[in-house]
């Protein structure tokens, strides 16, 4: 988006909260948020540091107990905007109880150049064996100065290993000032969930079937925003962004999690709404039906979210509009959609960012208890709440 559509973006979202009588603030309270969610509140890890997870994702996990087995905790992954817009590490967080969230450092870090990795031994560890093209293509993917957005993880039960899949985006020569022109999904694995990750390579997705209108055929299999969703089968899925933004994709990972399964569509992968300009998916699957929760494209700029609902991921999707209940349900209560996940009680939780455009590292989070209505995910405000007495119907 260029600065002057940003600015018109920005006013006209000015005048929605307006419209709306007021913007969802964090009002004071005497609990602190290691007591309770207290959405767009600053959120300081156990060592009193602003959790930096933007564009994440929260799960329940599989993790090392570090004495040589496993345990079972809260893994948050995100940005860490501490470098701004551009070369984001991936940061990790850990929590049993959700409020206190222990930072377990940057999991996969930016390149600043190849003699980096000549030199500095945890990149020599990594990226050490590579030949000087390969290495310069590692710098070229997650550079300092590269957009490396909307990191989620898996961990891959079958080989005991962790993957992490991300927007992985630049300029080009044909569009020099527009940094998501690459358009990408970059891959980077690991044997622990706490790094280091190793950056493997970055990738077009599925593409538009000759057979059915591409929204933007001019840049086949883009994929921007994106998240993981990982069945009760274990099969694990990817969705995102494609078409110039304008058409979402759900494709299935092969068994490592590290590709595609193919290229069949409908068996594969699926196209979903096309043209309607939808980024920040996030899918889940409640009882046996799926949902797929995004926003619309405006930047840094909240807007309204959508849901769709379908038995099948592959299946047909039913549009069941916008989930938001309330004072500030056309904007997402200034927020944009991330994860959804439950609570040890069952409870389901959105998780959204409340950027801050002008200051991506005092961007927020805002977490909101979910409820399943008549078949419909439902959000609403709270000033503050607990998860473990949030309503919790289901
Ligand atoms: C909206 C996306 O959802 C974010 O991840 C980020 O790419 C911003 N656009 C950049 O304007």
């Amino acid at each position: 988006m260029t600065p002057f559509l940003r600015k018109i973006a920005s006013w006209v979202f000015s005048l929605l909260l307006f419209l709306q009588g007021g913007q969802m603030l964090h009002v004071n309270s005497e609990k602190t948020v290691n007591d309770a969610f207290l959405p767009g509140a600053v959120w300081t890890d156990t060592e009193g540091n602003p959790i930096q997870a933007h564009g994440g994702q929260v799960q329940r996990m599989t993790v090392p107990d570090g004495s040589g087995g496993v345990t079972e905790t809260y893994v948050w992954v995100g940005e860490n905007k501490n470098s701004g817009h551009m070369g984001n590490p991936v940061a990790v967080y850990t929590s049993d109880d959700l409020y206190h969230w222990t930072c377990r450092g940057d999991v996969l870090r930016p390149v600043s150049s190849v003699s980096e990795i000549d030199t500095d031994p945890y990149f020599e560890n990594l990226y050490g064996e590579l030949d000087e093209t390969q290495k310069q293509h590692v710098v070229d993917c997650i550079g300092t100065d590269k957009v490396i957005e909307r990191p989620k993880m898996l961990y891959n039960e079958k080989n005991g290993n962790y993957v992490i899949w991300f927007h992985s985006d630049d300029v080009t020569g044909s569009n020099p000032n527009y940094p998501y022109d690459v358009g990408m999904a970059g891959l980077a694995v690991s044997d622990s969930p706490f790094g280091p990750f190793r950056f493997v390579d970055r990738y077009r997705l599925n593409e538009c079937p000759s057979n059915q209108i591409d929204c933007f055929p001019f840049s086949k299999g883009e994929a921007r925003d994106m998240n993981l969703f990982l069945d009760d089968d274990g099969t694990a899925y990817i969705v995102y962004t494609s078409e110039n933004n304008k058409t979402l994709y759900i494709s299935r990972l092969n068994e490592d999690f590290t590709g595609l399964s193919g290229t069949v569509y409908g068996e594969d992968y699926i196209r979903l709404f096309p043209g309607a300009m939808r980024e920040a998916p996030v899918l889940i699957r409640q009882d046996d039906r799926y949902y797929l929760m995004s926003s619309s494209t405006t930047g840094w700029a909240s807007n309204q979210a959508r849901v769709w609902s379908s038995d099948r991921i592959f299946g047909k999707w039913r549009n069941d509009g916008n989930p938001c209940e309330g004072k500030g349900r056309t904007v997402t209560f200034d927020t944009q959609s991330t994860t959804l996940f439950r609570a040890p009680n069952g409870q389901w939780i959105y998780g959204g960012d409340r950027w801050n455009g002008d200051v991506l590292s005092d961007s927020r989070y805002v977490w909101l208890p979910v409820t399943f209505e008549n078949g419909k995910l439902t959000i609403r405000w709270e000033n503050e709440w607990n998860w473990e007495t949030g309503d919790h119907r289901s």
